[in-house]
């Protein structure tokens, strides 16, 4: 085990709360695209203004419901991973809430409890009338020709509850994430490039201190300067050697 793995596994264990803030990268392992990265990012390959913004939608609804019902079948096809797995069960050994970018549901998923998901979740839907909310379970991709979903109360047509370009975050989870940061006095950042707000405002509230900033990324972001460890790994590397380090020290 690397002196980085080490002093990470040591901060966690040590720490009085912990939150991880995750991005795309945690669950590239599970097959599921990353955004930004060259060539395999889903931005390399689509155009967020066709597909996720609230104009794209209201000009042409079957093309975006088509892709994100694209996006939920390699969800459900790829599962949980073993870093989303070792982050629940560090949730178990140490205080620890999680704040996604991620609209996966793959941390509710692998079993950790607190989950603020600043950029919705894939499988809630919002009615575009009535605002009522449903979701589905992580099931098995229903295929392609599926009609326009539509509201089980009013019948209007219904949209991903996810956070497209030029909208707002869910209040709720924001606020949740900001108290989360707030308290913490070890934040774990995995898998995110850190370019996308206000996301990255609150990792570089947590830079400011007095809390320890811990990275895990395969690449280096604008932050890997600043934090206390960056762990060049994989997160479903990393993830369960600090896990089986920290069980070892206890
Ligand atoms: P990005 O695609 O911007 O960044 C993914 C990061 O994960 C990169 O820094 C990679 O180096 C890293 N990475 C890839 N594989 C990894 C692995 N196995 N282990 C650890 N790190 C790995 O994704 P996000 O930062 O999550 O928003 O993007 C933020 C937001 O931008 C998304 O939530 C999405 C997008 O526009 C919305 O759709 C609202």
């Amino acid at each position: 085990m690397s002196d980085a793995l080490k002093a990470a596994a040591r901060l966690i264990a040590d720490a009085r709360r912990v939150v991880a803030l995750t991005g795309a990268g945690i669950s590239a392992e599970s097959g599921i695209p990353t955004f930004r990265e060259a060539q395999t990012g889903l931005w390399a390959r689509f155009s967020p203004e066709a597909l996720a913004t609230p104009e794209a939608f209201a000009a042409a609804p079957e093309r975006v419901w088509a892709w994100y019902r694209w996006r939920r079948s390699l969800i459900a096809r790829g599962g949980v991973n073993a870093g989303h797995r070792a982050l629940a069960e560090l949730g178990t050994q140490v205080p620890l809430e999680v704040v996604t970018q991620n609209v996966d549901g793959l941390h509710t998923a692998a079993g950790s409890p607190d989950v603020a998901e600043l950029h919705g979740n894939i499988w809630r839907e919002r009615c575009t009338a009535c605002g009522h909310e449903s979701s589905t379970a992580i099931i098995d991709h229903p295929g392609d020709d599926l009609a326009l979903p539509s509201c089980a109360q009013c019948n209007a047509l219904t949209r991903p509850a996810v956070v497209w370009f030029g909208e707002t975050l869910p209040v709720d989870a924001l606020t949740t994430a900001e108290a989360y940061i707030r308290e913490a006095d070890c934040v774990l950042v995995i898998g995110t490039s850190n370019r996308v707000y206000p996301a990255a405002a609150l990792v570089e509230h947590a830079l400011r201190g007095p809390a320890s900033v811990i990275e895990i990324n395969i690449e280096t972001t604008p932050i890997s300067g600043s934090v206390a460890v960056h762990l060049a790994e994989s997160a479903s590397h990393a993830l369960p050697q600090i896990s089986r380090r920290i069980k070892a020290r206890a």
